[in-house]
């Protein structure tokens, strides 16, 4: 047997452990000696079950993504769950960690299943443009019902067993944090159920739709093409739930099969394996020291209590860090308070945490408007007004008054960090903590690397960012760093693309259409065409050409700053856009006065300029070594500015569509 699978017999009980590092994936030689484990299991007449364990950190956590590029190999992961579903002894699962996909399979496929109170099952299949492909979309239904199903599988989400939901989808949970209590546990219930020819095969199993489910599979197709927009694995993950109740279980899972293997050879599949990967490539940093070891954070402190201050106290207080709260007045640091309550209410509101939760949350928050109060924290995240010289004399300030070891970090969105490090005497010790809007809730963090910052700082940072549920992306100095940089050149190429004829409502119809989460334009209307508007008025090495962002320009001159104002690229009533006559009007003004041709456009020509500026200003930002390498502009563009994950990020699409 392969040190991989081995198996100890305890008494009549066979103990079948995987120990595959690091999350003990299905890969080709797990497979085999399981399929070897099953063969051995079912000849030798001592032994009258089986459990199936994990060694390491967690259960299976799913089929090895790294094989699906390449030729599948014998044994296929849906044969070797039907061998372990038809074996003619019962096999208990031991469930531990993350028990996902394939793993969340064989679980399923086995005769049992008892999980440690913290495991967390899920099929993740969508987010990697896949379905259940080894009878997921076949068992779950069988175990909890199609509407549970249905909502587990479309939506890719994870589940602790010991939730109040998650408890259906094991037989028993073990309140103990050891791998032998979980061990032993299984053990005793696999010896309760030898003899127990009854034991449940959910593959055996029938299942039907109750009366008031009849219409529910197009419910779900019409629920999630609104939500799940364009993403093809969807449709099909529903098709094969659906195949459940039309066909029987063996005919059902050749066809999932087929489906399955329909979205592993799509474009899309391979966009979002691309995608995974990026996501993990990113948060390794090429030249630093390996050895180097981040340090302790525990306090941080925030200047400034607007709405980005806010949001970062709001994330780093739902990470159990200490949080001290920085801002001119009272006044000002208590309408900060009132807006992170408000974040936390709005939490339980959408079930997520108890209010025994927020208001432990909320008793890690500190107010604060004099910097003493911050002489003891590890780390200081400014977010301040974008005013370069305002944040120097705090930066001034926060040097003299921290402890030597902290670490001050800025949350600017453009302004050049090693200019505001080198008023400090700890240059070493500064760094850029580039937030996203609303910064609880979005997932990307560009970590700014000044000149001078230490491994150390950037270590310790990212591991920072890990603990907050951030993707971090390691990005150097230069206006806009990465995402806002390669951003602006997007937005200046819709506006030109309005100026030589197009609507607003033509763009971001298009752009929505090819998948982005919203319009260019839609953006900056919400965001503000002011803010932009005055940031060119610092922007070093502005283009000298006349046309760049005039519209903005115009615009903001005329009063139209978008949905603040109720007008911008379109009208605005009670929040809710309207295309406008004036604004067009506007556009053709100003396209005449600087003697734009005018032309007609489509849709296809409209994302191919505007994702040919996206990838253009990305290869610039790479060459110069903004970046590391070209997937770390892909994790950027599909965590901070809604690029479609299906798409895999604007590099990866490029090179894929041979751009
Ligand atoms: N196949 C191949 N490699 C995998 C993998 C899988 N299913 N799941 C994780 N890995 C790799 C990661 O790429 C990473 O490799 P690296 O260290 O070389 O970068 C390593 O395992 C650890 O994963 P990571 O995500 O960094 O660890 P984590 O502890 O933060 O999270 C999981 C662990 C299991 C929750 C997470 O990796 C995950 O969600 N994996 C995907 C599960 C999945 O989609 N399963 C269904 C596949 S169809």
């Amino acid at each position: 047997m392969s040190a991989l699978v081995t198996v100890e017999v305890d008494g009549t009980i066979a103990v079948i452990s995987i120990d595959n590092p690091p999350v003990n994936a299905l890969s080709q030689p797990v497979r085999q000696a399981l399929v070897d484990a099953i063969g051995a299991l079912e000849r030798d007449a001592d032994i009258e079950a089986a459990v199936l364990v994990c060694r390491g950190r967690t259960f299976v956590a799913g089929a090895d993504i790294r094989e699906f590029d390449k030729p599948p190999v014998e044994p296929f992961t849906p044969d070797l769950m039907l061998r372990i579903g038809a074996c003619s002894k019962p096999i208990v699962a031991a469930l531990h960690g993350t028990v996902l996909g394939g793993g969340f399979e064989a679980a399923l496929a086995c005769h049992v299943r008892v999980a440690r109170f913290n495991t967390v099952v899920g099929f993740p299949e969508v987010t990697l443009g896949l379905i259940p492909g080894a009878g997921g979309t076949q068992l779950l239904p069988r175990l909890v019902g199609f509407e549970k199903a249905l909502d587990l599988i479309t939506s890719g989400r994870r589940v602790r067993v010991d939730s109040g939901e998650g408890r259906i989808f094991v037989d028993e949970v073990v309140e103990s944090l050891g791998s032998e209590e979980l061990l032993e546990q299984a053990i005793k219930t696999a010896r309760a159920v030898v003899g127990d020819t009854g034991f449940r095969r959910l593959s055996d199993e029938r299942v039907q739709l109750a009366a008031d489910e009849e219409t529910i599979f197009d419910e779900w197709r019409v629920r999630m093409a609104k939500k799940k927009r364009g993403v093809i694995a969807v449709s099909k993950c529903i098709q094969s739930i659906e195949n459940a109740v039309k066909l029987p279980f063996a005919e059902a899972i050749v066809e999932e099969r087929r489906l399955y293997q329909e979205c592993r050879k799509s474009s899309q599949s391979r966009a979002m394996r691309h995608a995974f990967f990026a996501e993990r490539k990113c948060l390794k940093v090429d030249d630093i020291d390996p050895d180097v070891k981040p340090g302790p954070v525990t306090k941080v402190g925030i200047v400034g209590a607007g709405w980005m201050g806010v949001g970062i106290a709001t994330c780093l207080a739902d990470a159990g860090l200490s949080v001290t709260l920085l801002d001119l007045s009272d006044e000002m640091v208590a309408t900060g308070l009132n807006r992170i309550r408000h974040n936390f209410e709005q939490s339980v509101a959408r079930g997520r945490i108890s209010t025994d939760e927020m208001e432990a949350r909320y008793g890690l928050i500190h107010s604060a408007t004099d910097y003493a109060k911050l002489v003891d924290v590890d780390v200081v995240i400014e977010a301040a007004v974008e005013d370069l010289d305002i944040k120097c004399e705090i930066f001034r300030t926060l040097d003299r008054v921290c402890k030597p070891q902290t670490i001050l970090a800025t949350n600017t969105s453009y302004l050049d960090i090693d200019q505001i490090a080198s008023v400090t005497g700890r240059a070493d010790q500064v760094v850029g903590l580039h937030f996203f809007s609303p910064a609880h809730i979005m997932k990307l963090l560009e970590i700014v690397r000044a000149h001078k910052t230490s491994d150390e700082t950037l270590v310790s940072m990212i591991a920072l960012a890990k603990r907050l549920g951030k993707i971090p992306v390691t990005v150097r100095v230069c206006y806009g760093f990465a995402g806002n940089r390669i951003y602006a050149r997007y937005g200046a190429e819709a506006q030109n693309l309005l100026l030589e004829g197009a609507t607003p409502n033509q763009v971001d119809a298009a752009m929505r259409d090819w998948g982005m989460a919203m319009g260019p334009l839609q953006v900056v209307d919400l965001t503000g065409l002011d803010i932009g508007y005055k940031a060119r008025k610092h922007q070093p090495n502005l283009p000298d050409d006349p046309t760049y962002f005039a519209l903005s320009t115009a615009f903001v001159e005329q009063g139209r700053l978008g949905q603040k104002s109720d007008a911008g690229f379109y009208r605005y009533s009670n929040g809710v856009g309207y295309d406008d006559e004036k604004a067009v009007e506007l556009i053709r003004a100003t396209a005449s006065e600087l003697g734009v041709p005018q032309t007609r456009f489509d849709n296809e020509e409209i994302c191919r300029r505007l994702i040919a500026a996206i990838v253009d200003e990305g290869r610039a930002v790479q060459d110069e070594g903004i970046v590391q390498r070209s997937s770390d502009i892909d994790v950027i563009w599909l965590n901070g500015y809604g690029f479609p994950r299906y798409r895999g990020g604007p590099m990866w699409y490029a090179d894929d569509a041979g751009i």
